[in-house]
């Protein structure tokens, strides 16, 4: 029987700037859920990418002297190193100058064109080309330097009266909204749901999607002057993957797509646009979009401006690339705005990881290392503790699935670490070392039960700290092929030869501050 597909998506990035904590953040989310579904049996397709048309990437080559292409080339190559840095797991890295992309791009447009949903006008109205964003004046304001800005996004708009086709996107409302209200699950989280809803009951204009000033993008079939819009050009990179419009392609069984990842600030774009073409085109929709909320350094806004933007290989290199993949998706319920700290990321590098977690593998190991012979402990009759605790472990599997299933990270991680706590206060109790004496075959029950829970906990806790847990599931002897959920109660076998244990989370301890 062939398993269940899954097909996740992270935005692709604009390759205007290097990738900062954001992008990490983004992709991170999506990497952890791939993980996760991969180890529950899942077919899993897991895309990321770069967005390289338009007129904010035309720019930014011409400042740096270099020609569209080999600019891309250049800063998509740096998504890809933060593929590697982070270790994120994608199954592709498309790019949206390939020539698939231009036809797929293409097949879509004519797919429109013979709905009767593009039409041909002129546009005269505000653009923001750091937003690569249409405005109506009332969304725009002066400031005291005269410059007319978007009020949502502070980014500086121009007039823009040019020859543009247009998708009928007014037609399109009552369907959106009979569509949002028949999937309630297609937007998360609520709020964003919500705000989705008013927006399209506002009422929709219809969509400039060409312009003419410019030429750095996919040319509109059988009128070359047009460049399409970049956002329809890069909306339809989740179906380029799919190979689009080949239904035939064997990557086409992924469509649609199970979650399409994305920042707050692009929410519009995949809920009111890309549904809509969609519809238009009579292709499937996604089954969800989810918004996660944006961090702030310390504070302040992140801007290149202040200079304050996190580079997240820093980050890894200072203070490991786990426990950072850990602490951006416990610190902030996923969704939520969140400001990145140091001392709260040392706080649960040296808190959750270094004291509960990494002492609980530690002390439970060592003991078993030099009390054991190194192999895993004999296990007798189990008492009412032992279930209880071992019992909990068993349920976090369930906890786990669900909370993921909303993209609940947060929640999905506290369930675990309450385990670990747990774990922490049986050892306290048990005192497997006191037993040594007295009730050596107790303390070793004793300690099964222990090194069974951090198989379990472990076991769930991979796709967010894939190194360092299979670090923990090796000084286990836990083999690579049951460290799947098929594997979830395949229980350590006692006797089975250990390797020497060795510490997985070491303190962070800080370099004392010269004084000046
Ligand atoms: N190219 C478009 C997406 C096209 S998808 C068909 C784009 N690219 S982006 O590079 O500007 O942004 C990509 C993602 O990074 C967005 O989801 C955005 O929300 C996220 N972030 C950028 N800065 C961020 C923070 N400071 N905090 C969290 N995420 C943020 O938009």
């Amino acid at each position: 029987m062939s398993s269940r597909t899954y097909y996740i998506t992270t935005p692709i990035y604009y390759v205007n700037d290097v990738p900062h904590i954001g992008h990490a953040y983004t992709s991170l989310a999506c990497d952890v859920l791939a993980r996760f579904m991969r180890l529950d049996g899942r077919d899993v397709h897991f895309l990321t990418g770069t967005d390289e048309h338009g007129q904010k990437i035309e720019k930014a080559a011409a400042a740096a002297g270099m020609a569209p292409q080999a600019f891309t080339d250049k800063v998509s190559q740096s998504f890809r190193d933060l593929v590697v840095a982070m270790n994120y797991s994608p199954d592709n890295f498309i790019r949206t100058t390939e020539p698939r992309h231009y036809a797929a791009c293409q097949a879509l447009w004519e797919k429109l064109v013979a709905a009767g949903d593009i039409y041909l006008g002129k546009y005269a109205g505000w653009y923001s080309v750091r937003d690569e964003t249409y405005f109506v004046e009332g969304e725009t304001e002066v400031g005291p330097d005269n410059k007319r800005r978007a009020i949502s996004t502070g980014a500086e708009v121009e007039w823009v009266e040019e020859p543009s086709y247009f998708f009928k996107l007014s037609a399109w409302a009552d369907r959106l909204l009979t569509f949002y209200e028949k999937n309630p699950d297609f937007i998360g989280p609520e709020s964003r749901r919500n705000e989705v809803i008013s927006f399209v009951k506002g009422g929709l204009q219809d969509l400039s999607v060409s312009r003419t000033s410019f030429s750095w993008g996919v040319p509109v079939p059988g009128d070359s002057k047009h460049i399409m819009y970049v956002w329809l050009d890069a909306l339809t990179n989740y179906i380029t993957e799919c190979g689009y419009p080949d239904t035939n392609n064997p990557l086409w069984k992924y469509w649609p797509a199970d979650l399409h990842m994305v920042g707050k600030d692009i929410i519009r774009f995949h809920c009111v646009f890309w549904p809509a073409f969609l519809m238009a085109a009579g292709l499937a929709l996604p089954k969800r979009v989810f918004a996660h909320g944006w961090w702030t350094n310390e504070g302040q806004k992140i801007s290149k401006s202040l200079g304050n933007v996190i580079d997240p290989i820093e980050l890894a290199k200072t203070y490991g690339l786990d426990p950072v993949r850990y602490f951006l998706l416990r610190e902030v319920p996923f969704g939520n705005d969140g400001d990145f700290q140091r001392r709260a990321l040392i706080g649960r590098l040296n808190g959750d990881l270094a004291n509960a977690y990494g002492n609980l593998c530690q002390r439970v190991l060592s003991i078993v290392g030099k009390s054991c012979e190194g192999k895993v402990p004999a296990k007798g009759p189990l008492q009412a503790a032992d279930n209880a605790l071992l019992d909990r472990a068993h349920g976090l599997l369930a906890i786990v699935r669900m909370e993921l299933d909303e993209q609940a990270f947060h929640r999905a991680l506290a369930a675990i670490w309450e385990v670990i706590a747990d774990a922490n206060r049986y050892v306290d109790a048990q005192a497997p070392w006191a037993l040594a004496k007295t009730d050596p075959a107790r303390r070793d029950t004793v300690l099964w039960v222990l090194a069974e829970t951090i198989r379990r906990v472990t076991l769930l806790v991979q796709p967010f700290m894939p190194d360092s847990t299979a670090k923990i599931l090796d000084q286990l002897a836990v083999p690579t092929d049951s460290r799947t959920f098929a594997a979830f109660d395949r229980e350590l076998r006692p006797g089975t030869t250990l390797p020497k244990p060795q510490g997985v989370f070491p303190r962070f301890v800080e370099a004392a501050k010269a004084e000046n």
